[in-house]
C-alpha cells in the first residue's frame, strides 16, 4: 500500500500563525513530497461540534474561513484532497464499533481530553461532561483509520490522540484480524518551531486567549498587534540588559526569521545570534525588534492576503473543490468501512448465494 496522509482541523475559528507553525507549514512540505500517494485534509466539523453543539452556525461559518485559509497559504487542491467530515457517514459508523474496544478509564487518562475538559469547564458545574466530547478521541481514530492513513501530520498537542488511535488499531486487529492500518505521527521537523507563543507571551497562541495573529490578518491590525507584543518587562530603558527567553518577539523571530531577512530589513546584524547578543547586553530597543519582526510577518502574510482575495472572488471554485474532495473522501472511507464490516462478520448483503449457503450449513447441522 502507498503512503497516505490524513490530517484535519476543527473549523471553530480562522486559523492563526500558531496553526501555521504547528501544522500547516508541515502540510505544505508534504504536498511537495512526491513520496505521498494521497493526502487528505479534513474540516472536522463533527469534532468541532462536540464542544460547540449549541452553536452550529459558528461551525458552518468557519468552514469557508478555514477552507480559504488552506487555499491562501498555498495548499493545492490538485495535490491535496480537502473534505468535510460530517459528509462522510463511514466515519460515524466506524466510531460506533470502535467504542467497543475502548474503556472509560482509558479515555479519562487521555491528557488532551483532561486538559480540554478543564479548559471548557466540563469538569465542574451541574451540566457535566458531554459523552460526545468525551469520546471524540474515538471518532478521531475513525477519521485516521477511515482513510487508511499511515502518516498523520499534526502538532505536538495531538500526540495523545495518535497514541489512543494506535491502541484502537492494535486491539481491533488483534480481535478481528489485520484490518486497520497502523498510523504514525509526523511532527514538525524544526523542533523549536513547533510552538508559537501568544502575543502576550503566554505559552500558546490560541483564539480563546485572544493572543493570535491570523493568517488573514489585515495589515493595520498586524502592525498594532506586533507593536504591542510582550517582551521583557524589565527591559525598560534601551540600555538595560534584556532577556530573549520568554520574550514573545524573540520567540517569533526564532520561528520566522531567516538570515536573508537581515539583509532585507535590518542590516545592523548578520544573523539572529548577533541581534540577541546585543539585546542581552543592552542597547537594542524593543521598537526596533518589533519593526523588524513586523517586516518579516508582513512579507509573509501579505502573500496570503493576495491569494485569499483571489479565492474570495472565485467562491464557485472553492465550492467545487470542497465538493469534489468530499466525494473522493466518501468513496475512500466507504471502502474502509466495507472492509471493517467484513472483518466484524457483518457483511450480510455482500453476496446472496454465499450467504444462503452459509445459512444452510448452519441450519442443517
Ligand atoms: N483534533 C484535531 C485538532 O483539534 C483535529 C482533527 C480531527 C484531526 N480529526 C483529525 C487531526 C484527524 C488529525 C487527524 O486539531
Amino acid at each position: 500500500m502507498g503512503k497516505i496522509a490524513l490530517t484535519g482541523d476543527r473549523p471553530t475559528g480562522k486559523l492563526h500563525l500558531g496553526h501555521y507553525v504547528g501544522s500547516l507549514n508541515n502540510r505544505l512540505n508534504l504536498q511537495n513530497d512526491k513520496s505521498f500517494d494521497e493526502i487528505y485534509i479534513m474540516l472536522a466539523d463533527g469534532q468541532g461540534l462536540t464542544d460547540n453543539f449549541d452553536n452550529p452556525q459558528k461551525i458552518r461559518n468557519n468552514i469557508i474561513e478555514v477552507a480559504l485559509d488552506y487555499l491562501s497559504i498555498g495548499l493545492d487542491p490538485n495535490r491535496v484532497t480537502i473534505c468535510i467530515q460530517s459528509a462522510l457517514p463511514a466515519l460515524t459508523e466506524l466510531t460506533f464499533y470502535y467504542m467497543n474496544v475502548v474503556t472509560v478509564p482509558r479515555l479519562e487518562r487521555n491528557p488532551t481530553v483532561k486538559a480540554e475538559m478543564v479548559l471548557r469547564g466540563f469538569n465542574e458545574g451541574d451540566e457535566g461532561l458531554p459523552v460526545g466530547f468525551f469520546t471524540y478521541p474515538i471518532s478521531q481514530a475513525a477519521d485516521i483509520t477511515g482513510f487508511d492513513a499511515n502518516v498523520v501530520p499534526v502538532g505536538e498537542d495531538q500526540k495523545p490522540m495518535l497514541e489512543q488511535c494506535r491502541e484502537i488499531v492494535h486491539k481491533f486487529n488483534s480481535i478481528y484480524g489485520e484490518t486497520l492500518v497502523m498510523p504514525e505521527i509526523m511532527l514538525p521537523k524544526n523542533e523549536k518551531a513547533t510552538r508559537l507563543k501568544g502575543l502576550d507571551g503566554m505559552e500558546k497562541m490560541s483564539k480563546s486567549l485572544n493572543n493570535c495573529i491570523y493568517l488573514s490578518e489585515p495589515a493595520g491590525s498586524l502592525k498594532t498587534k506586533v507593536m504591542s507584543m510582550y517582551t521583557d518587562p524589565n527591559h525598560i530603558d534601551i540600555n538595560d540588559p534584556g532577556n530573549v527567553e520568554g520574550n514573545a518577539v524573540f520567540n517569533f523571530l526564532d520561528v520566522f526569521c531567516e538570515e536573508h531577512h537581515f539583509n532585507d530589513y535590518l542590516k545592523d546584524y548578520k544573523n539572529l545570534d548577533e541581534m540577541k547578543e546585543h539585546y542581552r547586553k543592552g542597547g537594542l530597543g524593543d521598537v526596533k525588534c518589533k519593526k523588524f519582526l513586523l517586516s518579516i510577518l508582513e512579507e509573509m502574510i501579505s502573500k496570503f492576503r493576495v491569494s485569499r482575495e483571489k479565492w474570495k472572488n472565485n467562491l464557485s471554485d472553492v465550492y467545487d473543490i470542497l465538493d469534489a474532495g468530499t466525494k473522493k473522501a466518501i468513496s475512500k472511507t466507504d471502502a474502509t468501512y466495507a472492509r471493517v464490516k467484513k472483518a466484524m462478520c457483518m457483511d450480510y448483503f455482500s453476496n446472496k448465494n454465499s450467504i444462503i449457503e452459509e445459512w444452510k450449513g448452519l441450519l442443517n447441522k
